[in-house]
């Protein structure tokens, strides 16, 4: 029998569905999903409801009827939703606004496509290109696997994160990626702590276009040579947000317009940065400042790692070996410094009762990640003494204590700024205290590629309850959701706008916090994937961006040292951090020699911190990158799109930095 193509409707908001409409004429016979009904039309765009036939797929329970919705939010956005209409799934809990109608005039058309397999394609208006190529009669909606795949039209892919990868421009020879938030140390290709599956993608006639899949749920997604992507998750929805550009700055502008613009940061917090783990007493904190100081090195921040705490205790300090640490903030402050102190997620519970007052109140107002009984609280083991509980920040009373806790905190030792640290969450037991039960939420029937093939390791069982469902759904929300309660902390507590530095990251994190890009090592490779992350952040709209200068594992050499304080004065985040029984790496500590070039080098640094200034307001107020690739400013060229051994600050200035051993130029 002769199949005649049929475009059902197409192209604009307020097109009229073409009449012709034969159900069930197409899949017969197929596994998949077929059109149930005409397309209808809503407020926001269309409506097309899906019906499963055939034989079940993979995993089982297919869900049999599913909508497709289509919404023309603004001109250059447009959302499509694909969801069970009968039955609520999980939603992601950020807000993205949109007008009541269906904007009126779009860049981009719509075609479904009724032929021999049922088709969903998102084109660019002006140029006629395809951006979104995907068929619906092969897409698999069950309860624990959802599965879309779509073709796109070219191969200059960047995004999804957060991986350690070797280039920016991604390489599309059939690579997948886990996303679940981790506490791992950057290596190649795995999940590390933050969640962002976001993708910009060049057209081969210089357009540029992104794209969100807003879901948490463990996940991944293949990148083929086609070229072609593949989603995958376990859970949630399928619901993706399309931003046509037409340029890379463009497309950034859109996407912080729907997810958040980045916050405006503190001006102090784009000097240079000092931190390290393992001062074993606040007279080495001293001695650190005042030989910077001695050598004129700037410096703007002074952190204190969990070894400040008591204990590793939240909102405690070491009156023992850290005694005099409020007074010395307070001295710190007059010499123009400002302090950043750490807090962990985990809260101990094994203290002597009645002396560690943050626990008690918490259990009191019952705030705590809950074991999957939803009543008691899941018990892990991190960083203090004993055992813990993690707060549950999805919980408005959660965020409540926490911020007061902060407030009161900011009393006892007067900070600027708070780093949220391990907030993936972490745990070093694999799943909470006894063990994770076997159950379809712990041990689904598909895992994606996730580093050890498990939801729980290195955190909590996924049949944890928090105050929006289980984590299996909300696991990787867990650092996202501390980040505004942070926020409003510091800011009721100073008065001023807040610096919070967090490790674990989700969608629209940069409009609280900034980021630093984890546990890296002191390796040259390091330093130029630093980059590779540095750009990526800044499409996920996160601009303020750094790497550990210099390395945190491992010992540092003079050489790497010097280079990397070198390409890290040009960090959006310009911080130095060390891991504990490291070698002293501040750029003080390594003679004159070393301590002259770092000067030198900062000093670059500040004379420019105006022009920063500026891009971090536009970044702000526009939602423009701060750190780019020179894609972004030579789209046209596509020789610019692969290069990320040298980047831009906004569109005047190019950093081209020393990335190789023993080289005294770059070529
Ligand atoms: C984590 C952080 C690291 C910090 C350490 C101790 O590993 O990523 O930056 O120094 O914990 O708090």
């Amino acid at each position: 029998m002769e199949k005649k193509q049929q475009l059902y409707f197409v192209v604009i908001a307020f097109a009229v569905f073409a009449p012709a409409f034969a159900a069930t004429s197409i899949s017969e016979g197929q596994d998949g999903y077929s059109l149930s009904r005409k397309p209808e039309k809503t407020t926001k765009g269309w409506r097309v409801v899906l019906s499963r036939h055939g034989a079940t797929s993979r995993y089982g329970n297919d869900i049999s009827q599913i909508a497709l919705d289509v919404e023309f939010q603004t001109k250059d956005r447009l959302r499509f939703k694909i969801y069970d209409p009968n039955n609520k799934r999980f939603e992601v809990p950020l807000k993205i606004e949109s007008p009541p109608l269906a904007a009126p005039d779009i860049s981009y058309d719509i075609e479904l496509v009724n032929d021999s397999s049922l088709r969903f394609k998102i084109l660019r208006k002006t140029t006629g290109t395809v951006l979104w190529d995907t068929s619906l009669a092969d897409l698999i909606f069950s309860n624990q696997y959802l599965q879309i795949a779509t073709n796109i039209p070219s191969s200059s892919v960047y995004g999804f994160g957060e991986h350690q990868h070797p280039s920016f421009r991604h390489n599309m020879n059939h690579i997948t990626y886990g996303m679940y938030t981790r506490d791992q140390s950057p290596k190649m290709y795995a999940n590390l702590y933050g969640v962002h599956p976001f993708y910009m993608c060049i057209e081969n006639d210089a357009n540029a276009h992104g794209v969100l899949f807003l879901n948490s749920n463990a996940q991944e997604v293949t990148l083929s040579p086609e070229p072609s992507l593949t989603f995958r998750t376990i859970g949630g929805i399928l619901d993706f947000y399309v931003f046509l550009g037409p340029t890379p700055e463009n497309v950034v502008q859109q996407y912080t317009e729907a997810i958040g613009r980045p916050h405006f940061p503190p001006y102090w917090s784009l000097g240079y940065q000092l931190s390290r783990w393992g001062y074993p007493n606040i007279d080495v904190v001293k001695q650190t400042v005042t030989r910077m100081e001695e050598y004129g090195i700037p410096q703007d921040v002074q952190y204190g790692d969990i070894d400040y705490m008591n204990h590793h205790l939240d909102f405690t300090y070491d009156k023992e070996n850290y005694a005099g640490l409020p007074e010395y903030i307070q001295d710190l402050k007059k010499q123009g410094l400002h302090y950043v102190i750490i807090l962990d997620p985990f809260l101990s519970k094994d203290e002597a009762q009645g002396t560690y007052r943050p626990y008690e109140l918490g259990e009191q107002l019952g705030i705590w990640v809950n074991n999957s009984d939803g009543i008691t609280p899941a018990i892990g083991k991190a960083l203090p003494p004993g055992y813990s509980v993690y707060p549950d920040y999805l919980n408005p009373k959660t965020a409540d204590w926490w911020t007061q806790m902060c407030v009161e905190f900011q009393n006892v030792l007067p900070y600027d700024g708070i780093w949220i640290d391990m907030n993936e969450p972490s745990n070093f037991l694999n799943g909470q205290y006894p063990g994770c039960a076997h159950n379809d939420l712990n041990n689904p029937p598909f895992v994606p590629r996730i580093s050890d093939d498990s939801l729980s390791q290195s955190t909590l069982c996924p049949d944890s309850k928090t105050y929006l469902g289980s984590l299996y759904d909300t696991h990787s929300l867990f650092g996202w959701s501390e980040a505004a309660p942070t926020f409003r902390a510091i800011q009721e507590a100073t008065g001023k706008r807040p610096f919070v530095l967090s490790r674990s990251t989700f969608v629209g994190n940069g409009k609280y916090t900034a980021h630093w890009l984890g546990d890296n090592h002191a390796l040259w490779e390091d330093m130029h994937t630093s980059i590779i992350g540095i750009l990526e952040f800044n499409l996920f709209g996160i601009p303020q961006v750094g790497a550990d200068i210099c390395g945190f594992y491992f010992d540092t050499t003079f050489e790497l040292c010097l280079r990397w304080t070198q390409l890290g004065a040009f960090y959006p985040l310009s911080r130095n951090h060390n891991a504990l029984d490291q070698k002293d790496q501040d750029p003080a500590v390594f003679g004159t020699e070393f301590a002259t070039i770092a000067r030198s080098v900062l000093q670059i640094r500040y004379s420019l911190l105006p022009y920063l200034y500026t891009l971090f307001f536009e970044a702000h107020t526009l939602g423009n990158t701060v750190a780019r690739g020179l894609m972004h400013e030579f789209t046209a060229d596509p020789e610019t799109h692969g290069i990320d051994t040298a980047f831009l600050w906004g569109s005047a200035l190019m950093i081209a930095p020393v990335l190789q051993e023993a080289s005294t130029g770059v070529f």
